[in-house]
């Protein structure tokens, strides 16, 4: 059974020029103060400091395909399904967004089609355009022959995944069978992380606030009945959704406590979390242990859990020809999740991916 990589990340030629002309967050520079830290990329509000956590170190790992082959082939990877990184296309100007959505999508679908069998994507959606224009190029992405679904994040037009104004691009998602690869990027307010957060590097915001954030995406998606009206909608959560397999039980349990719920007639007919969990939620095996991947597997079911990298992202820290430590986690939570049952670990591993993103075709 081949290993596909569902959680992959570039930031194409186009892109990253883009990065390259701004000095507001993102952007890409080198700094004159620091010429040693080379270029930098800095993407969250709460990295951009003058200190070493400033961005993170960027080299041809992030936009360069022969460096993601390289990983793959040094990870024994045979597909990876590759994902415009955050912060995607949210901070564009509304009159560049569907133009650059497309060069960036036909940027990846150049690449995957030089690599035939070895890379699919994600597409991009120009969530800062009017509606209209994000749907058509959902219907320009369904048609792209090495593209399966898309990736966002969880401010969808602005105002987050509840927004009813989604409801046109929700429609044309689910026509189209597009799965949503949902990846945090805005963390929780910096304000959470108290006046010694510098001292932490990017720890609470990359271990909390990202799988909180998209936790609380998702609760409010529910919330709002997005599953309700789009009861084909698929959404494939990263970092194993969050917090949402371990938190399931008790937004459920707070929804048939909620008097205010229950007086807008709310409590009647709805989709509760276990049966979106098992019938339109996919997670990426992204959780780097056993622990948190059993809960996955609980709450979504072994068939739904897809292995995942976040590649080029976590390098190790020192130089090494060997395996990421952040790789390594993440398969071992698999084999040893799945010790004596090798078929539900190659299900993980590749099997999942390939039938869900149908990638044999
Ligand atoms: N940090 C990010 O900003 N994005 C990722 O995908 C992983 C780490
Ligand atoms: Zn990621």
């Amino acid at each position: 059974m081949p290993v596909v990589d569902v959680h992959t990340h570039m930031y194409p030629p186009v892109y990253m020029d883009l990065l390259r002309a701004r000095d507001k967050v993102p952007y890409v520079k080198s700094f004159p103060d620091d010429p040693a830290a080379g270029d930098r990329l800095v993407i969250l509000p709460a990295e951009d400091t003058t200190s070493t956590s400033r961005g993170r170190p960027i080299g041809a790992e992030y936009y360069d395909v022969k460096e993601k082959l390289a990983f793959m082939d040094r990870h024994h990877i045979d597909v990876s399904v590759i994902s415009l990184a955050n912060p995607w296309l949210d901070w564009l100007p509304s009159d560049e967004a569907a133009e650059t959505a497309r060069k960036v999508n036909d940027d990846v679908e150049r690449m995957c089609a030089e690599h035939e069998g070895r890379l699919f994507g994600f597409g991009t959606l120009p969530l800062s355009a009017p509606a209209e224009q994000v749907v058509e190029e959902i219907d320009r992405l369904s048609k792209l022959p090495h593209h399966r679904g898309i990736v966002m994040g969880t401010s969808g037009l602005g105002s987050g995944l509840d927004d009813p104004a989604l409801d046109t691009i929700y429609a044309a998602l689910e026509k189209h069978g597009q799965l949503v690869f949902l990846h945090p990027h805005y963390g929780l307010p910096t304000s959470v992380y108290g006046d010694r957060a510098s001292d932490y590097g990017h720890v609470l915001p990359l271990a909390l606030g990202f799988p909180l954030e998209t936790t609380i995406a998702v609760a409010r998606m529910l919330l709002s009945g997005v599953w309700d009206r789009f009861p084909k909608l698929n959404v494939l959560i990263a970092h194993s959704g969050g917090t949402l397999p371990f938190l399931a039980g008790r937004i459920e349990s707070c929804i048939a406590h909620d008097a205010h719920l229950k007086k807008e007639g709310k409590l009647g007919k709805r989709r509760d979390v276990w049966d979106v969990l098992k019938n339109n939620i996919y997670l990426d095996a992204v959780i780097y242990a056993d622990v948190g991947l059993k809960a996955a597997i609980d709450a979504s079911g072994a068939d739904r859990l897809m292995f995942g990298t976040d590649h080029p992202f976590f390098p190790p820290l020192e130089e090494d020809e060997g395996e990421w430590l952040s790789v390594k986690l993440n398969s071992q939570a698999v084999r040893s999740t799945f010790g004596d049952d090798p078929k539900n670990a190659a299900a993980i591993m590749g099997g999942n991916a390939m039938r869900v993103l149908r990638l044999s075709s």
